[in-house]
């Protein structure tokens, strides 16, 4: 019976005084107020420990030697393709022309609609060869060695096309001024197709892939060549005072996308006020990792900009070419990115 009477005090919920059974208004405001508070701390709890943080830490790149990535998407609405050339070059002042590329590029009319379905590839940093079937070249023999007009060299023996006799020409860095006293051009109607894309426009899409050292790549018309060390464009074949280079960027990165990246470029409309100017892009590219919770590594990079336009009245590279120009540098700094849980227990 003892036993008993000392359990009975462990009762560990004492019955209270019947004064506190009375039921208040008061008492109840409160029950549901803070019932309605320790839901709202369950919920922003519950929402803080569901959310992933990213943590940022900062590291000298140790990589090297690996390719960078650059994705382009960007429509001129008055540059043909015909015109427009695409190079890139590296720090060496050297034309990569043996890198991977998967760059094409589309016709649109004056209203930007695509004129073909079909994109053409952008092959050997080359002028679009659009097929304008003035000729047919099946009546020409295939086996035939057609003079270049002296501009001949050791790997270019024969100049079977005009494209060919440009590319001797860019070769030897010499401008390409008359397409009308040469044969080839003349019966594949240069002339005309120059003219007949006029009014068009240009979309230029795809990637690039170049070394991982500070370069360049532009898009500018004219055919480009080296002239006593200086990058040159042969434009005559159009009038500077024709040159609009309007540009639409709707996506340029280098690399892939991560969650949250932002690309300062993406969907910039930049007009260009006056005829023949030059749109420069300094571009400093930081590489960044991002490590997601499932513990996979993306490595990519990140970039800022600055723009600098000017109006080019030369034709040399020293004096300004018109086109629209991205330098990009790289940084030593690698950003590392992490995505974090808040613990389980908390
Ligand atoms: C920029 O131009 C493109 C096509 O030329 C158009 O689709 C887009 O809406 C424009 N964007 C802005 C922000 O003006
Ligand atoms: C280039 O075209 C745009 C329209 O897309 C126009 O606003 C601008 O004035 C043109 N620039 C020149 C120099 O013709």
């Amino acid at each position: 019976m003892e036993a008993l009477g000392k359990l009975k005090q462990f009762d560990a919920y004492p019955k209270t005084l019947e004064d506190f059974r009375v039921k208040t208004c008061g008492g109840a405001t409160v029950t549901i107020v803070s019932g309605l508070l320790m839901l709202l701390l369950f919920l922003s709890e519950l929402q803080y420990y569901l959310t992933t943080e990213v943590h940022p830490e900062l590291y000298v790149d140790k990589s090297r030697g690996d390719k960078l990535k650059i994705n382009i998407d960007v429509f001129f609405p008055h540059m043909p393709c015909a015109y427009l050339s695409i190079d890139a070059m590296d720090v060496a002042g050297e034309q990569q022309l043996d890198v991977e590329h998967n760059l094409f590029k589309q016709r649109l009319d004056k209203d930007g609609i695509p004129v073909s379905s079909e994109a053409e590839r952008h092959g050997n940093w080359e002028l679009g060869k659009v097929e304008v079937k003035v000729f047919d070249p099946d009546s020409l023999d295939p086996d035939r060695c057609e003079s270049c007009y002296g501009a001949e060299t050791e790997d270019i023996k024969c100049c079977n096309t005009c494209e060919d006799v440009r590319e001797a020409y860019r070769r030897r860095g010499w401008a390409f001024k008359n397409p009308d006293t040469i044969e080839q051009c003349r019966r594949e109607g240069f002339t005309q197709k120059m003219q007949e894309q006029k009014n068009e426009g240009c979309q230029v899409y795809g990637f690039l892939e170049v070394n991982k050292v500070a370069g360049n790549f532009h898009f500018a018309p004219g055919k480009s060549f080296q002239q006593s060390h200086v990058h040159v464009h042969d434009l005559q074949s159009f009038g500077l005072d024709n040159i609009n280079m309007t540009h639409y960027i709707r996506h340029l990165s280098f690399g892939e996308d991560y969650p949250g990246i932002v690309n300062p470029l993406d969907r910039t409309n930049v007009t260009a006020p006056q005829a023949s100017m030059m749109f420069q892009y300094f571009v400093k590219v930081v590489p960044t990792v991002y490590m997601k919770l499932d513990g996979e590594v993306l490595r990519t990079n990140q970039f800022s900009v600055t723009r600098h336009e000017k109006v080019a009245n030369g034709l040399l590279g020293d004096q300004g070419l018109p086109g629209v120009f991205v330098l990009y540098e790289l940084s030593p700094m690698v950003v590392k990115l992490t995505e974090k849980h808040s613990g389980r227990t908390h």
